[in-house]
């Protein structure tokens, strides 16, 4: 099975894995290069071209449906692969990455014969839409959330009739490999879904630019979203969504529920040591309790000793690189230097001598202006800062390029809502944080990105709309 689906880099280039938890060397994947990447891209026309954007919805669901059950069965071993190439905690992975994709699966499996449209009346006769599929679309995917992302990008995909070629993330291809012997045993037609690892600049770039190509899918940094709006406009003009990270603004007023509300800011910038773009890294807590909340937020936070993600003991795991740590530190280092107030993050005090550890951190009383409370640091540094009213929160809140999730904590219901409709964001939460179902839609204002993943709006993107009007008075012209 293993030898029928996997194909060598054509030109012998590979990509070295490494887990961040130790930096030690974990395996050699095939680095796609641009002959690989066309050949994908007409594998992927052939399939689309010969039956599969004609295929019966029945087909279309049983397969979805078949490969959540698959993800399910070796719900182990992804999360496991997840843990120990994106550092991921186990559980987590387990919990959240694994058990989202299969539920995404299942969600729009379920849509595949609801891909109606509409039927109008016009001054002619009678006009009606419908929803076809784009073609052979692309998606390149980060290495925070693996195979969640995957899937939230496959499976609307698939349900809506197109083919997908995914670029897997350099830092963390491994779940690709194997998601890809899941896609064969499913019984995905060849073609239909083809699995590329490589880099960004290279298959990344050559798959924004080709032109058979019709849409890119891209969750990840502002500035490969860019370049690929622009390979696009160079190009074919694709269509192209991004999912561009966030500033996340978390408002927590006096009359909160305390523990609830501790619970879920903690959460919100420690798990997953903060690489979530929905992480809520802008805290803006009430001045009544401003103080009281600062110290036993520290208290929860600055102790976490990161370790091994595999262990079901372990509650902080490395950050994904060397890279993304030594950005981290500069972002920390940058703070201090702008005479930031250190809660807490004593650099290196409790992380094991490997792998790319960075101690829980929070700053508070931090000006608007700060670069930490303006660039995004997908790291486990918290910015607080203080509020008096509601306007002011508002302001706080809103006073961002960024617009991915915000989260409001407080118990008047009136308010929450006030709050939840002046926030520039393609999502807010109240009184809680960071939930991900497969049924709401997930997506950015502003330069957070646009275009949505998930829900009903989550499939609109991977199909054209086409409109059929219909003379009905041929005798009157
Ligand atoms: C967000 O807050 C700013 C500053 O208070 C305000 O100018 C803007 O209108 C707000 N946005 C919305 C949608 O209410």
């Amino acid at each position: 099975m293993a030898d029928k689906v996997e194909i060598k880099g054509a030109e012998g280039r590979t990509v070295a894995v490494e887990n961040p938890s130790t930096g030690a060397h974990l395996a050699t994947v095939s680095a796609a290069q641009a002959a690989d990447v066309d050949r994908a891209v007409q594998s992927s026309l052939a399939a689309f071209n010969s039956s599969w954007r004609r295929s019966e919805h029945s087909t279309r669901r049983a397969l979805l449906n078949r490969l959540a059950d698959l993800i399910e069965r070796d719900a182990e071993e992804l999360a496991s692969l997840e843990a120990v190439d994106a550092g991921m905690l186990y559980r987590m992975s387990l919990g959240l990455s694994v058990a989202q994709a299969a539920e995404t699966c299942r969600y729009f499996a379920g849509w595949t014969d609801k891909l109606d449209g509409q039927s109008m009346r016009i001054a002619e006769g009678m006009a009606y839409t419908q929803r076809e599929p784009i073609g052979v679309c692309a998606t390149i995917v980060p290495w925070n959330a693996p195979l969640m992302i995957t899937i939230w990008k496959l499976a609307p995909a698939i349900a809506a009739g197109n083919t997908l070629i995914i670029k897997t993330p350099e830092l963390a291809p491994l779940y690709g490999q194997k998601l890809a012997r899941l896609v064969a045993e499913a019984g995905f037609p060849p073609g239909v879904i083809n699995v590329l690892c490589g880099l960004g600049h290279v298959a990344g770039q050559t798959l924004s630019e080709h032109p058979l190509v019709r849409k890119v899918s891209f969750t990840g940094s502002a500035a490969v979203g860019r370049r690929i709006l622009e390979s696009s406009a160079r190009t074919n003009l694709k269509r192209v969504t991004v999912e561009l990270g966030g500033k996340g603004p978390t408002c927590v007023f006096a009359d909160a529920d305390w523990e609830n509300a501790l619970a879920h800011v903690t959460a919100g910038i420690t798990v997953h040591n903060g690489q979530i773009c929905a992480a809520g890294s802008r805290i803006y807590v009430q001045d009544e309790i401003y103080d009281r909340f600062v110290e036993e937020f520290s208290k929860r936070t600055r102790d976490a000793v990161a370790g091994d993600p595999l262990l079901d003991t372990t509650v902080k795991g490395p950050l994904v690189s060397a890279n993304q740590r030594a950005r981290v530190e500069g972002y920390i280092q940058k703070a201090l230097k702008e005479d930031t107030k250190l809660l807490h993050g004593d650099a290196g005090s409790q992380a094991p001598s490997k792998g790319h550890f960075v101690p829980n951190t929070a700053f508070v009383d931090v000006q608007p202006s700060a670069t930490i409370m303006r660039e995004e640091v997908f790291g486990p540094v918290a910015s607080i800062a203080r509020f008096r009213t509601e306007e002011e929160v508002i302001a706080l809140a809103n006073d961002s390029e960024y617009g991915l999730s915000a989260a409001v904590f407080t118990n008047d219901v009136t308010r929450a809502m006030r709050i939840s409709d002046a926030v520039e964001c393609g999502q807010v939460t109240v009184n809680m944080w960071g939930t991900v179902n497969a049924n709401t839609p997930f997506g950015g204002y502003k330069q957070s990105g646009f275009g949505r993943d998930l829900g009903k709006e989550g499939l609109d993107e991977w199909t054209n709309v086409k409109c059929v009007k219909v003379n009905l008075n041929l005798s009157r012209l």
